[in-house]
């Protein structure tokens, strides 16, 4: 297998608590009441990988990055949409090829490569953890049908199977550096180069709301990670944990 415990865990600030198979990470670390900040949970496989919306993230054995970061962060609850958006630049920045389509799923062309589910467990407005789920699809070979027009993986685009624990270290050490710099700046100093990597600055979205869906005219990121949406000739801030956005044409 090409999981090096070892050396992963010499990146890891906090613990690593490693599964071979397990539901979904992201549970694993909600359920650790008092991990450390900056332990990471890590699996080979995931029977029930959750993304965005609710939906599924398919997850099987050898062929991604299926890792949670567990944080403890000093900072106010409205900022952690923002942790998010730093997770996505970070993935990004690693995986060279790729961009981010607002907030954060992680595209080679028109196909999602890597995806990123932030949660937070708070009391009133004290937040006891936030967990940033990262699921990257690496060599993977073939997708279920139904996935075959919107995925892709890093084999796929390459044709070579990718080290598992280069990549997560990589991501790893990204990461913690550019959140680290993000705890003491914010996130408007992060905001140029996010907007050089995000493609949906520039183009006809649908913002989908629920049940209601509108067309609007992405214009721009704000210093506070929103997407700044034109609606009917009215300019509104979008907040990424409210809504999901799509291509007019095509995925992103
Ligand atoms: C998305 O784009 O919808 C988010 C996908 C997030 C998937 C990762 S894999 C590791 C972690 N555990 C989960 O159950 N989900 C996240």
């Amino acid at each position: 297998m090409d999981l090096n415990l070892d050396l992963i865990g010499k990146i890891i600030p906090g613990e690593l608590y490693y599964k071979e198979i397990t539901e979904s990470t992201n549970l694993d670390a909600k359920m650790m009441a008092n991990a450390l900040d900056k332990s990471v949970f890590l699996a080979d496989e995931q029977k029930n990988g959750r993304g965005r919306m609710g939906r599924i993230w398919s997850s099987p054995s050898g062929c991604g990055i299926w890792m949670t970061i567990y944080l403890k962060p000093q900072t106010d609850i409205s900022k952690i949409s923002q942790i998010t958006l730093i997770a996505g630049l970070a993935v990004s920045k690693v995986i060279k090829k790729s961009v981010i389509k607002w907030p954060n799923d992680i595209l080679i062309g028109q196909k999602k490569v890597a995806g990123i589910l932030t949660e937070l467990s708070a009391h009133a407005n004290n937040i006891n953890c936030v967990v940033v789920g990262i699921g990257v699809n690496v060599n993977t070979e073939e997708f279920p049908v139904e996935l075959r027009d919107k995925a892709t993986s890093l084999y796929m685009e390459n044709g070579n199977k990718v080290n598992r624990t280069d990549l997560i270290c990589q991501i790893l050490e990204q990461f913690f550096s550019l959140y680290d710099s993000f705890i003491n700046k914010g996130f408007s100093a992060f905001l140029k180069e996010y907007e050089e990597k995000c493609v949906t600055v520039g183009k006809e979205v649908l913002i989908i709301n629920g049940e209601i869906t509108k067309k609007a005219n992405a214009v721009g990121i704000s210093e506070n990670g929103e997407l700044i949406a034109e609606i009917d000739g009215k300019i509104e801030e979008i907040n990424s944990c409210e809504v999901s956005v799509r291509g007019l044409l095509g995925y992103s």
